[in-house]
């Protein structure tokens, strides 16, 4: 059952939020200002790019397959770029970037080489790659996987894992800068607004397990927070930054 982005385009902004956190590490990592020009990929609704825009001041552009998505992105920020297409297929001219980023994309994206050749045309030979995801590690720590056991298979099956992130990105001339992991065990706290989040099936896992299993955790869930909100750690994001070799050595 494939993932629909243009019906959740419709309670996306509903349950998922920016987080500003995220841009300040990127903004560790690299120079983002008035001079950088950056590219997110797989924007979705623009809450990341739009986020980066305000805060960084930096020329922030965004590709996004659903229509649905990327009509609510449009509306939200008129001095963002945005274009219709995928992380293979990305409509910007070469060498466009100082920056690309995506969070929560890549277990979207069905060949990693083919988005990082594309990645490798539209970056500038100096500039940087941050791939936000989740280790195979991470998706068995969530707090959604105590109430749906389920997604950790779902899930494990469809993201790649870190190392075969780094493998894709240097089988296509890019070298592994450094990986990191960002808000692991931090207190979530789940309440109404998680319930609602879940009911509305606001993450896409929630869309690929059975029926059964999904009402089932949905009970669970409401009989867990009857008596108020309930607090659990966070698995967090790992990010797995990445440079363009130098030509030479990209040839080896
Ligand atoms: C979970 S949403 C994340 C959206 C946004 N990055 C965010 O963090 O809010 C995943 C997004 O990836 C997009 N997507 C799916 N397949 C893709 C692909 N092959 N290339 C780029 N984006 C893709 C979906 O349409 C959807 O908007």
């Amino acid at each position: 059952m494939p993932v629909d982005y243009n019906a959740i385009s419709q309670i996306y902004d509903d349950v998922r939020r920016a987080d500003v956190d995220l841009i300040n590490r990127f903004a560790e990592e690299i120079p983002l200002d008035s001079s950088a020009r950056v590219l997110d990929i797989g924007c979705g609704t623009g809450n990341y790019t739009d986020l980066l825009q305000r805060v960084t001041g930096a020329a922030v552009c965004g590709v996004e397959p659903s229509a649905g998505m990327i009509a609510r992105a449009v509306q939200k920020n008129p001095a963002l770029v945005l274009r219709q297409g995928d992380a293979a297929h990305i409509p910007f001219e070469a060498a466009a970037f100082s920056f690309v980023y995506m969070t929560d994309v890549i277990h979207h994206v069905p060949d990693l080489e083919a988005m990082f050749a594309e990645i490798g045309r539209v970056l500038r030979p100096e500039g940087k790659v941050c791939i936000v995801t989740q280790s195979h590690a991470q998706i068995a720590a969530r707090p959604i996987a105590r109430f749906f056991p389920g997604t950790v298979r779902v899930d494990q099956a469809r993201y790649p894992d870190i190392p075969w992130i780094v493998a894709a990105a240097e089988a296509r001339g890019f070298a592994a800068l450094k990986t990191q992991t960002a808000g692991v065990g931090e207190p979530v706290d789940l309440g109404a607004a998680y319930l609602e989040l879940v009911r509305k099936k606001g993450y896409s896992m929630l869309h690929l397990i059975a029926e059964d299993e999904y009402a089932a955790g949905v009970r669970l869930l409401e009989v867990r927070l009857a008596d108020g909100p309930i607090t659990l750690p966070a698995a967090g994001d790992t990010l797995v930054w990445l440079g363009l070799k130098p030509p030479a050595q990209a040839r080896d």
